[in-house]
């Protein structure tokens, strides 16, 4: 379903075009009373960042467009599940959230389950290993102010600390936040290049989707609303989640680092300013 009825018809007719290599699927340009019934939806509608803008510079346009979407999806949402993509992600699932009257449970957001996989990704190249034998997570915005669990980095079941004795890298803390930036980064340095991400989101979103269809209980930093975990209520952000049939199954509360504590407690502050302006 978008606005643009031409590109979603070309979108559908795409798509349809690789289902000669895919399980069977049905693939339609649609409407909203199309959704009825839905298991999922995916708010992935708005407008995107220039080169150059922040994700929170786009927080009242989108904000507009998120309310728009949810007052035309409501009398279909019924029993589905509600995942958003839409940026800023952390301010734009609290929208939904407060405009769809479900429980919040039900309402996700796709947060910082593509950070997390950059940060793996940059870590597997930096430690020569196998980025899915690498568990690490980033927490709290999708944007700037996002935290790096590096006290809860494993490799293959080992604490990163005890890896790290005996690597001929010998990595210094300088090192490590070269790395942050490098995945903090990573998004704008795409936008200022092509205008748009789009192959790392997509395969992070159907990964969340995965996990909720087929009720995978899978441990994903999705986006969620805050009702005390981590001492935090009334916003939304990405903390490890068990995700499942339900949407949030439960939220996980690992031990943090009082540094780590302080910078996602910091990020919680920023996105609730923000969400003051989305209105
Ligand atoms: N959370 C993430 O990790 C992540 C990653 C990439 C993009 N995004 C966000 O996803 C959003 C879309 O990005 P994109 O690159 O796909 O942009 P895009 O411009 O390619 O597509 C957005 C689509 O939304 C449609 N649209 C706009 N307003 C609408 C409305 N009211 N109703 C229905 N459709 C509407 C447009 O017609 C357009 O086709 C942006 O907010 C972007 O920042 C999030």
């Amino acid at each position: 379903v978008d606005n643009d009825g031409e590109k979603a018809e070309a979108n559908a007719l795409d798509m349809n075009h690789g289902l000669l290599f895919t399980p069977p699927v049905s693939i339609n340009a649609g409407s909203y009373p199309d959704c009825k019934g839905s298991d999922l939806l995916v708010i992935a509608a708005g407008a995107r960042r220039k080169p150059g803008e922040t994700r929170l510079d786009l927080t009242a346009r989108n904000a507009r467009i998120v309310r728009e979407i949810l007052g035309e999806l409501k009398p279909y949402i019924g029993t589905a599940r509600l995942l958003v993509i839409t940026n800023p992600v952390d301010v734009m699932t609290k929208v939904a959230v407060e405009n769809s009257d479900l429980p919040v449970y039900r309402v996700l957001g796709s947060g910082t389950v593509l950070d997390s996989g950059r940060f793996c990704y940059e870590l597997s190249r930096r430690c020569r290993v196998d980025p899915r034998s690498v568990h690490a997570y980033v927490i709290g915005e999708h944007g700037d102010s996002e935290v790096f669990l590096w006290s809860q980095v494993h490799i293959g079941g080992t604490p990163l600390e005890s890896l790290c004795g005996d690597c001929e890298h010998s990595c210094t803390a300088g090192e490590r936040s070269s790395l942050e930036e490098k995945v903090r980064a990573s998004g704008y340095h795409i936008v200022e290049k092509k205008g748009y991400t789009n192959y790392g989101v997509s395969l992070a979103v159907s990964r969340i989707i995965g996990a909720i269809l087929r009720d995978e209980r899978s441990v994903l930093t999705v986006s969620t609303f805050m009702e005390g975990a981590y001492g935090l209520t009334g916003v939304c952000l990405s903390v490890p989640c068990i995700v499942g049939v339900r949407g949030v199954e439960r939220i996980i509360e690992t031990p943090l680092s009082e540094r780590e504590t302080e910078n996602l407690k910091t990020s919680a502050r920023i996105i609730a300013s923000t969400a003051v302006s989305a209105g």
